[in-house]
């Protein structure tokens, strides 16, 4: 069995918790895209794990992690990870943590020109993490990008960075930043590298053997549906493919052994960073928002930006649900609602007076479409924690039911706080056959 976990709206939608829930049922988790721009919060007990570049199934002593072909991966920031995760009990082996040899690196060269990429563009600006995901996935298209295996041969490794920084250094100096030093560069990558060395795998190999031993394998998704490169609010997403599709490619597991997608949603929106936000509660809603963002603690796990707020978008989220074909959803945070009188939820959208009711392509019809909502009467009452269906306040079941009606597709579970067992399992849902 090979499930994926997707993001279905423009990320934080508690990913982390959920592929936690489940890693113990499955002997293999991944990621496919994205690199240390991920930020997925797991709490066991009275331990808080941050997870960016691990996959959140490396809490589980006995899941074997591994680290894809379609991620960039910052060998700084997977040591430091790495050692923080040692020091908080977790034993990280090359035995359970693999990373693919096809894999791109970020340096501190692509961190710096996601900085100058950003200036550059001023008000337009895309709001990225600066951790220079966008420019080593501009070398990896443009066919200069250093791949682990590569770091792993010195002279190639070396080769490659005085070239590539000697353009970067022209676009450092136009914005008037100190140029970067190659041997700096190449003596702080190569002792990474070796250190990388042991980890290092030829995963599509590795997934081959596991799907002839029958191993159950989880990819985990970061960022989201609406920050794809491809099916996003483009420009203002990230420049991987977090959708279904990119589960494939990202891994290397063929598209047809993939034997499901979930789908996680959070019973309302944010979005960090900048963007087209359809739903997003604006001044005359700044109340709410300060609200949601508080009882959600709804600030970046990396960059501790405060995430903007908004009521839940059906429209996106039905499109995210046709884009990755959902089987089942996960709905989380509806705890945070608890204390609201009235929610809103936006069946469609209006655009220049006309009605659409399917996501458009051109974010300038996004800043400029006006939502139109139906209000469903709040619950007012606590269901933190509640493990029970049948014991949530019927106004709740009621915005639940909306919600999967309006996407299309079955909620499966239902998490009612940030904790393992704040969580409801649907009867005879899609999902709890996976939690098998
Ligand atoms: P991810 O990037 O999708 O993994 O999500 P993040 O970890 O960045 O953000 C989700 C936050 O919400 C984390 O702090 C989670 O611990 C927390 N969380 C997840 N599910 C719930 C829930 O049902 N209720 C509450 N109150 N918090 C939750
Ligand atoms: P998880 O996995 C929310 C956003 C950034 C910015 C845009 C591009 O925790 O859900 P990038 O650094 O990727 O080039 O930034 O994407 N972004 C995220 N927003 N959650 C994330 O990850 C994100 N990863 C990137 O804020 O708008
Ligand atoms: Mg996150």
């Amino acid at each position: 069995m090979i499930i994926v976990i997707i993001g279905a709206q423009w990320g934080d939608e508690g990913k982390g918790k959920v592929v936690d829930l489940l890693a113990d049922r499955f002997d293999i988790v991944s990621r496919y895209q994205g690199g240390h721009n991920a930020g997925h919060s797991v709490y066991v007990g009275d331990k808080a794990f941050v997870l960016r570049l691990l996959p959140s199934g490396i809490i589980h002593e006995g899941t074997t992690c591994v680290l894809g072909n379609g991620m960039v991966i910052d060998p700084r920031a997977f040591f430091e990870e790495v050692d923080q995760m040692t020091s908080q009990g977790i034993s990280i082996t090359p035995d359970r943590l693999k990373v693919s040899s096809r894999a791109h690196l970020i340096t501190p060269y692509h961190q710096a020109l996601d900085h100058t990429s950003e200036e550059r563009l001023g008000n337009e600006k895309i709001g990225t993490t600066l951790r220079g995901i966008g420019p080593a996935y501009e070398d990896k298209a443009g066919r200069r990008g250093i791949r682990v295996a590569d770091a792993l041969v010195p002279e190639v490794l070396k080769a490659r960075i005085e070239r590539n920084l000697a353009e970067a250094n022209k676009v450092i100096a136009v914005f008037g930043r100190e140029p970067l030093r190659s041997d700096e560069i190449f003596e702080q990558m190569s002792a990474l590298a070796e250190r990388l060395r042991p980890f290092v795998c030829e995963t599509s190999k590795f997934y081959a053997d596991a799907k002839a031993d029958n191993k159950k394998i989880l990819l985990e998704g970061a960022q989201a549906t609406l920050l794809d490169v491809d099916h996003g609010t483009y420009p203002f997403v990230t420049s991987s493919n977090p959708t279904a599709g990119g589960a494939s490619v990202g891994s290397g597991i063929p598209p047809h052994h993939i034997s499901g997608v979930l789908g996680i949603v959070r019973t309302y929106a944010t979005r960090v960073g900048e963007g087209p936000f359809p739903t997003e509660m604006l001044e005359e809603e700044e109340d709410i928002a300060n609200l949601i963002r508080e009882r959600g603690n709804e600030f970046g796990s990396v960059t501790k930006r405060p995430r903007r707020c908004g009521w839940f978008d059906a429209v996106a989220t039905r499109y995210a649900a046709d884009l990755n074909g959902f089987d089942s959803i996960a709905l989380t945070k509806i705890d945070v609602l608890d204390t609201m009188a009235e929610l809103k939820v936006c069946v469609g959208y209006k655009i220049d007076g006309e009605r659409v009711d399917t996501f458009p392509a051109v974010s300038q019809d996004l800043r400029q479409i006006e939502p139109i909502y139906e209000s469903l009467e709040g619950w007012q009452s606590d269901t933190v924690g509640c493990t029970d269906i049948e014991k949530m306040p019927t106004n709740a079941r009621k915005y639940i039911d909306f919600l999967s009606e309006s996407i299309g597709v079955e909620i499966g579970l239902v998490s009612t706080g940030p904790e393992r067992d704040q969580t409801i399992i649907l009867k005879d849902s899609v999902m709890e056959g996976w939690f098998q």
